[in-house]
């Protein structure tokens, strides 16, 4: 039996910490302080295979399965998933940058990602998430933030070479901040000691969400199937969009001009069909019996653009839990 299956089948993940915190010290004195010390190192989560395991299969089923409308996505967090985390000596930090309109499904993808890798999920202490609005709210500060943000990201690789950082609102984040953590994601074997070659870095932004919008709309007006949008159908209008706009956090960063970003991810803005999914979905995992006149009616309170043809959900799927408690 491995660890994941006894720790999710005895323990509720939210109480093996506590429990290993309380076992450690007290309860195992008797027993030598060594087999304590096994079960502690057992039961705590550690930088090891025992808690850091990818599992390829468990990604591809999740993003077939939980992710909706999303089909560039899904094929190119696969491939660049995959490609890393099977590779034993990368030569860079695997680096993806997420665009769209909110709610279509950026955090969720990072989630999933985060679940077939680490036991413990976005739970795992191996993962950071640092939202811009929340974590460095004043651009004025941003060289103190700079400063710490580097010391965070080498203190966590230096503990864990497995770790992935996340930076939520990355258009919101001041330049000076983002060229800081440019060093991390180049090709250097170490810097200063550490190697962070096996560090996973997701960016998340609305940036391009509106060009990324407009494609999907000029798609559906000439009558062509989502399907057929392609990746080259977004990427020169992503990247200008993206880099060319003074809004954009990523302005004038040399985080594209030095390749350091390895795939581009374009998320789709999801019509009323994925928003319907969305919606039952959520009534499974609330174990609410799934009745569709709800979902319906749920989906059709939501504000689509463009407002006479109402394609796309403004919001995607994320305002749909607490309508859904309005509902029932
Ligand atoms: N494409 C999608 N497929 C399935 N569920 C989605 C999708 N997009 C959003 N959701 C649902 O809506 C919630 C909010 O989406 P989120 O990923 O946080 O959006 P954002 O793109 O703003 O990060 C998610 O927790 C998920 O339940
Ligand atoms: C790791 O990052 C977190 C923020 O997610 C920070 O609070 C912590 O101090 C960092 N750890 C080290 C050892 O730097
Ligand atoms: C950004 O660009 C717009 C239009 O090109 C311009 O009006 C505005 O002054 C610029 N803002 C900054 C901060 O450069």
């Amino acid at each position: 039996m491995n660890l994941r299956t006894l720790t999710s089948l005895h323990f509720c993940a939210c109480f093996s910490g506590v429990l290993a915190e309380a076992i450690e010290p007290i309860m195992f004195i008797g027993v030598g302080a060594t087999l304590g010390r096994q079960i502690y190192h057992y039961l705590r989560e550690s930088c090891n295979s025992n808690w850091i395991d990818f599992n390829a299969k468990g990604l591809k089923a999740d993003l077939d399965s939980k992710l909706f409308g999303q089909h560039i996505a899904t094929r190119i967090i696969l491939k660049a998933v995959n490609g890393f985390m099977t590779n034993n000596n990368p030569k860079k930090p695997l680096v993806l940058s997420l665009h769209g309109w909110t709610g279509t499904g950026k955090n969720y993808i990072t989630k999933l990602i985060a679940e077939n890798i680490y036991a413990e999920g976005m739970k795992s202490n191996f993962v950071h998430v640092f939202t811009a609005t929340l974590h460095f709210p004043h651009q004025s500060h941003y060289i103190q933030y700079k400063s710490q943000l580097q010391q965070w990201v080498k203190g966590n690789v230096t503990n864990c070479e497995r770790s992935m950082f996340i930076f939520d609102e990355m258009d919101k984040m001041h330049p000076g901040l983002i060229d800081g953590i440019k060093p991390f994601l180049d090709y250097y074997e170490k810097l200063d000691g550490v190697s962070y070659r096996k560090a996973i870095f997701i960016f998340l932004s609305n940036a391009g969400g509106d060009s990324i919008a407009q494609t999907a709309l000029d798609f559906w007006k000439a009558g062509q199937q989502r399907e057929d949008i392609e990746l080259k159908d977004l990427e020169t209008l992503l990247s200008l969009s993206v880099f060319n706009n003074n809004k954009s956090g990523f302005y004038r960063t040399s985080l594209i001009d030095k390749n350091l970003v390895d795939f581009f991810v374009p998320l789709l803005p999801l019509e009323y069909k994925h928003v319907v999914q969305c919606i039952i979905a959520e009534m499974k995992a609330r174990e609410m019996k799934v009745d569709e006149k709800v979902a319906d009616q749920v989906a059709k309170d939501l504000i689509y653009f463009p407002k006479s043809e109402r394609i796309f959900s403004i919001k995607g799927c994320k305002t749909i839990e607490s309508k859904l408690d309005y509902y029932v």
